[in-house]
């Protein structure tokens, strides 16, 4: 590798660790979430900070073709009462998205929901948004936080998930992350489940111990993993914005004739809108992460870690608002 190639990898890489360190801080959440002017620059990410403003940029999103799937931002609680309070605001997120006549499918953090202060207390707050969910015929999405929240969390979907799954009814999916080194087994696991698994590549620092290090390691996992999900598992969800490995979902549909309908591809709001709008005209199906709220902190920093050159784009717009002040 040339020596500035082998530099600029470094210097990314050492960001990325420095922005998800930075995301764990919860005293510079606070303070960034009070700041006017970080608000602008959170937009691109995070679609409102209240439902009412959501609905019409969930709204805006079907218009064009594309599905939608709603986080109501929040993690790491540390509190059974504010727990309690995230899984009754889901209740209210898919009361207001059924009345609305949007889709009924919502993703959710487990530490959001008691998670990390007892799975007891998780299994009880996901279990009821999971039977509002029943009622409603919506769709649960457990999203998978980092690798000492896996056995956790896979257990929490097995306990929640509802009996009716296998005869058309609600059910609860998964993700797995191509990042981790166990995820061969989980994939091959969840495949003989039935489950619904979404596939990304994982936004956390993980030690080697657990998760492979080099990227191309992570891609080559995910390539895996992705052509396991889609010659054998159950509508699963291609969760990247990686164009290479988008044409080859693509390639592998068209000749193994797997139908446009037996799986999805899922995008970030905000994130390569280009490429969303350009599958759907093709004929894809395409779901859009949605996530509102004003909890954005975490999940803003895991955004600008994902490509460094957002810090840019930031800086430079911190630059213009300061050139106004
Ligand atoms: P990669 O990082 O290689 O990026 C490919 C290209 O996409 C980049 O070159 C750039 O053009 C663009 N891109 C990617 N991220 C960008 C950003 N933030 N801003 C601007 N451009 C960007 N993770 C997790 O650990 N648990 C989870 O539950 C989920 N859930 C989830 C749902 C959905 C719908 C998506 C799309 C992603 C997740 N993720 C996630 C995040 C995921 O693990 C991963 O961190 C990001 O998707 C970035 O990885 P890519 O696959 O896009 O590839």
């Amino acid at each position: 590798m040339p020596v500035r190639t082998a530099l600029s990898d470094a210097a990314e890489r050492a960001m990325r660790s420095t922005l998800l360190m930075l995301s764990h801080r919860k005293a510079l959440g606070r303070l960034a979430t009070q700041l006017p002017v970080t608000r602008p620059m959170v937009r691109r990410f995070v679609c409102a900070e209240t439902l009412e403003d959501a609905l019409p940029a969930i709204r805006a999103l079907h218009d064009d073709g594309l599905r939608t799937t709603v986080d109501v931002l929040g993690e790491s609680v540390t509190v059974e009462a504010d727990a309690r309070a995230a899984a009754e605001r889901y209740g209210v997120v898919l009361d207001a998205l059924a009345a609305n006549d949007l889709d009924r499918n919502v993703s959710l953090k487990p530490t959001q929901m008691g998670l990390g202060i007892d799975p007891g207390l998780a299994r009880e707050t996901v279990g009821g948004i999971v039977a509002r969910a029943v009622e409603l015929g919506a769709f649960i999405r457990i999203d998978m936080e980092d690798h000492s929240t896996t056995d956790r969390t896979l257990e929490l979907w097995r306990d929640v998930r509802p009996a009716g799954w296998r005869d058309g009814g609600a059910d609860v999916g998964v993700v797995i992350q191509s990042a981790l080194r166990r995820s061969d087994a989980d994939v091959a696991a969840l495949v003989a489940e039935g489950a619904r698994v979404r596939l990304c590549k994982g936004a956390y620092k993980e030690p080697a111990r657990v998760a492979w290090q080099d990227k191309a390691d992570v891609d080559a996992a995910y390539e895996r993993l992705m052509l396991h999900l889609m010659r054998e598992g159950r509508q699963p969800a291609l969760a990247t914005h990686d164009v290479r490995l988008i044409k080859r979902a693509i390639e592998v549909a068209t000749t193994e004739g797997i139908a446009k309908d037996a799986f999805e591809f899922q995008m970030l709001y905000g994130v390569r809108r280009d490429i969303q709008d350009q599958l759907v005209r093709a004929g894809w199906r395409v779901r859009t992460y949605v996530p509102f709220g004003s909890q954005w902190y975490p999940y803003f920093m895991r955004r600008l870690a994902e490509r460094p050159a957002n810090v840019s784009f930031i800086l430079r717009n911190l630059w213009r608002e300061r050139g106004r002040g």
